[in-house]
């Protein structure tokens, strides 16, 4: 019996309870704070107040399944106190270089490419494909969404959301704390948190 709870109980801890099942998974509960479901597709959703320490206790594999990176990066770090065993998922259909480093927590979904010399963060997750190329150092809870590609020597800070279908020119750093709303394209350095949109990307008020 392999086990593994999944925080959080939203439609993308359905792909993440996907990927654990083909990680050889066969015990899969979800962990969510005051669920309104008892179940979630085939899998039972249990409370975060009064049955997390059980997971624990009985030593269940540990990954957040929660899409905003502050409520994940709160949750993880919780369990990280609770000394959970908090692991990484892979997609099978993902294509990982041999020598990419990948931190607890992260996961990484089918279709995703990711190039070598590259270092992954804690916490990340790396979406339904999207690519990641050679010699990035993506930093820890960073969300790369469906779709979205850095391209290579790119540095992304922590906490950075690169939302569905951004795009990040080679040798571009980017600051801690940035949102690249749904298309855009990152062309030069940016260097202050905020979010950001268009072709080429600018700093946007709302
Ligand atoms: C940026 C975003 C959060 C804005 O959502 P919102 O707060 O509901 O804002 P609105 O849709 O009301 O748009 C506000 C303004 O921003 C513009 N805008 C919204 N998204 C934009 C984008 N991606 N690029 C450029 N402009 C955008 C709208 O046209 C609108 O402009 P207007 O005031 O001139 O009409 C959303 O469009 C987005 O990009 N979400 C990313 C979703 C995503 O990546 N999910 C991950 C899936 S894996």
């Amino acid at each position: 019996m392999k086990s593994i709870a999944i925080m959080g109980a939203s439609g993308h801890c359905k792909v993440v309870a996907d990927i654990a099942l083909l990680n050889g998974y066969d015990d899969i509960v979800f962990i969510d704070k005051n669920p309104e479901i008892d179940m979630l597709g085939e899998y039972p959703v249990a409370d975060e107040d009064t049955d997390l320490d059980y997971y624990l206790q009985h030593h269940y594999d540990f990954v957040v399944g929660i899409g905003d990176g502050k409520i994940r990066r709160k949750v993880q770090e919780h369990l990280e106190e609770m000394g959970a065993d908090i692991v990484t998922l892979i997609h099978p259909a993902a294509t990982v270089a041999y020598d990419v480093t990948i931190g607890e927590g992260t996961v990484i979904m089918a279709g995703a490419v990711i190039n070598p010399g590259t270092a992954i963060g804690k916490g990340c997750i790396i979406n339904t494909s999207a690519s990641v190329d050679h010699d990035n150092v993506i930093g820890d809870y960073v969300h790369v969404s469906v779709g979205s590609h850095t391209a290579g020597t790119v540095k992304v800070g922590d906490n950075c959301w690169l939302g569905i279908g951004s795009i990040v020119s080679n040798n571009i750093d980017l600051c801690e704390d940035v949102f690249l709303c749904a298309g855009t394209v990152v062309v030069k350095n940016i260097e202050k948190p905020g979010k950001y949109a268009g072709v080429p990307a600018r700093f946007v008020p709302f």
